[in-house]
């Protein structure tokens, strides 16, 4: 998984690549590299770095030619070959005419690079990539033009990708193609851009176009045009962008992830904003499936990874409770391949911050072969899950930058919840008066995560006392568990220490034998319903010599006497616990994160969208 990023016509090309690169950091960044074209030659520069790769890159190139128009940059998460320069992109043919990048996976390359090696092609990386370069230079050889060089190259291949090829004979065009990775393309008077996401471009470009699958764009300066993979012309459709560039930025903070902690007091509000009409109907603008559609639905299915299984996870719970509708949750990854069963009325809702998620994408793909009804919850619009879904509701919650989700949770959970009481109302499991109290509770929710960031310092406090610690364990129950399953992954992605987010109940089934002096357990206790036993969880922890953290209510008298720490929270209705819980673990992570010198932003190993499978 990568970011690739092209220019074609403008004066700026360098400074747009590097700066639309840094952007695009977010996909991945154990290596980078761009290539600059203008006739008969290509320049290109490559680093690998770790985090640090996209700004060696931008040293690198200090010296570089300033006057070329085209060129093209990427930025890696390695998947075949190690991030060393050798593998980075851009990747050239043997001649060194033909630049490419790509983001995706090309599943028979082996087979490609084995035919293509017999025929006399030389290759320098360990990349799945690079036979694309070898396929686009013999069809070249053969006379055909760049676009159908490339359309006819990847009628050979098969997988994931979105590429942008150049070819120094040809330095006016660059030809970009995609299947399942996303692809944008910009433009502005004089110029054409293409980008795997739109920020990377966003002050450059005036008009964005979506690249839908086996789609092929040649762009030049004078704009672009597009066919499918048998060269038929297809029209791309505008994108309605509605951020600014200083969405994108930190906006005074240290850096994105305290920007989008802070930030989700407004995430929650957008999110929920104008969802009820005068009479109480809970309403979703861009739900394009109806009332009655919903009312038939017997079952429902909830794919989603990382961050965005965990709020799936709490919308299990809301679901069965409110509409009393049985509820799956599967980690996607898991679902496409197990067979699944879609029954009829079966709802399968799609959870992704970003909606390019590869493996969200997959299974909902699967599920509508099969039959089922897609939802998509995105925080983008007109994400490629969004695209695809049968209904869409967006989360408001502004651009998520750091890799490490925050914001994006508590707004995921706000519209699923918000979701579950729509279900509850039509098939009429709950009296207008208990939807009523409950929304109310929904929209104090805001405030109430507000609160609890008041409260950062008495979380720096804990966090100062425990950076020797490296074994915690996150425990709740009922949506304390996925609440203990999102404060550890957050601790593990931006710590590096161990954490394991566990169902307290089940701890004393194995986990109960790791626990020692030196061990930290985190305990989430606000659930009322369920406080004796939390309580009864953190006893036999504490008799086993840990230190307790717990998250509790504010009117929590109990807690003191038998936990070490506590971090208190606002009362809240059960339900809605998760999105003021969280805020307390994801400050823990980040203090001890920057109390041990790890960039929080940018974890190692890790990418904020994961485009391969
Ligand atoms: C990556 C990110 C996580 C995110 C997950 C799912 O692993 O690092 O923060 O939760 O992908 O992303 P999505 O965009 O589908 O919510």
């Amino acid at each position: 998984m990568c970011g690739i990023i092209g220019v074609v016509g403008s004066d700026e090309t360098l400074a747009t690549l590097l700066q639309g690169l840094e952007r695009l950091e977010y996909r991945g960044y154990d290596s980078a590299g761009i290539a600059l074209v203008r006739a008969g030659h290509t320049w290109r520069a490559r680093t690998a770095e770790g985090t640090e790769s996209v700004a060696a890159l931008r040293l690198e190139c200090k010296d570089a030619p300033q006057d070329y128009r085209s060129g093209i940059g990427h930025t890696r998460w390695a998947t075949h070959g190690a991030p060393e320069a050798e593998n980075a992109h851009p990747h050239l043919d043997c001649s060194g005419h033909v630049a490419i990048i790509h983001n995706g996976i090309i599943e028979n390359h082996a087979q490609l690079r084995e035919e293509l090696s017999q025929r006399g092609h030389h290759f320098t990386s360990v990349t799945d990539t690079e036979v694309v370069a070898h396929l686009v230079e013999e069809l070249r050889a053969r006379g055909l033009d760049l676009l159908d060089a490339v359309r006819h190259a990847l009628l050979r291949v098969r997988g994931a990708f979105a590429i942008a090829v150049m070819d120094a004979s040809e330095p006016d065009v660059i030809v970009a193609a995609r299947r399942i990775s996303p692809l944008v393309v910009g433009t502005a008077p004089g110029v054409s851009y293409l980008a795997s996401d739109v920020p990377a471009i966003l002050d450059r470009a005036t008009a964005f176009y979506a690249v839908n699958d086996d789609e092929v764009v040649r762009l030049g300066p004078e704009g672009f045009r597009a066919v499918d993979l048998e060269g038929a012309p297809v029209r791309l459709r505008q994108l309605q962008i509605d951020w600014d560039l200083e969405t994108a930025e930190k906006g005074g903070f240290d850096d994105f992830m305290s920007k989008e902690i802070a930030e989700q007091p407004d995430a929650v509000f957008a999110t929920l904003l104008d969802r009820q009409r005068g009479d109480g109907t809970i309403v979703f603008d861009e739900l394009r499936i109806s009332d009655q559609e919903l009312r038939e639905v017997r079952r429902v299915v909830l794919v989603a990874c990382g961050t965005s299984l965990h709020a799936a996870q709490v919308a299990k719970y809301a679901i069965e409770r409110w509409a009393r509708l049985s509820v799956d949750v599967d980690i996607a990854s898991e679902y496409r391949y197990r067979d699944p069963i879609v029954e009829i009325g079966t709802l399968v809702i799609g959870v992704s911050q970003s909606g390019e998620t590869i493996d969200t994408i997959q299974a909902t793909r699967e599920a509508q072969r099969r039959g089922a009804r897609v939802v998509a919850i995105s925080n983008i619009v007109d994400s490629s899950l969004a695209r695809e879904a049968d209904a869409v509701i967006y989360t408001r919650a502004g651009l998520e930058v750091s890799v490490a989700s925050t914001k994006a949770f508590v707004a995921q959970v706000a519209a699923l919840e918000l979701l579950a009481l729509r279900l509850a109302q039509l098939r009429e499991t709950l009296t207008t008066s208990e939807i009523e109290a409950l929304l109310g509770g929904l929209h104090e929710i805001s405030g109430q995560i507000a609160t609890a960031l008041s409260r950062r310092g008495d979380v720096d406090a804990v966090a100062t006392q425990l950076l020797h610690a490296h074994d915690y364990f996150f425990i709740g129950r009922h949506v304390g568990f996925p609440t203990a399953l999102e404060g550890a992954l957050k601790l593990k992605e931006i710590t590096y220490m161990h954490a394991e987010g566990y169902a307290a109940g089940e701890l004393k089934h194995g986990p109960l034998a790791l626990i020692e002096p030196g061990v930290i357990v985190v305990a989430v206790t606000t659930d009322a319903n369920m406080h004796e036993k939390i309580l009864s969880n953190v006893a036999e922890v504490k008799a086993r010599g840990a230190t307790v953290i717990a998250v509790a209510a504010d009117d929590d008298e109990q807690i003191g006497a038998v936990a070490d720490f506590v971090l208190r929270v606002p009362r809240t209705d059960p339900m809605f616990t998760p999105m003021i819980d969280i805020v307390p673990l994801q400050l823990l992570a980040y203090s001890l994160a920057r109390g041990l010198g790890r960039n929080v932003d940018r974890p190692r190993n890790l990418a904020k969208t994961v485009t391969v499978e």
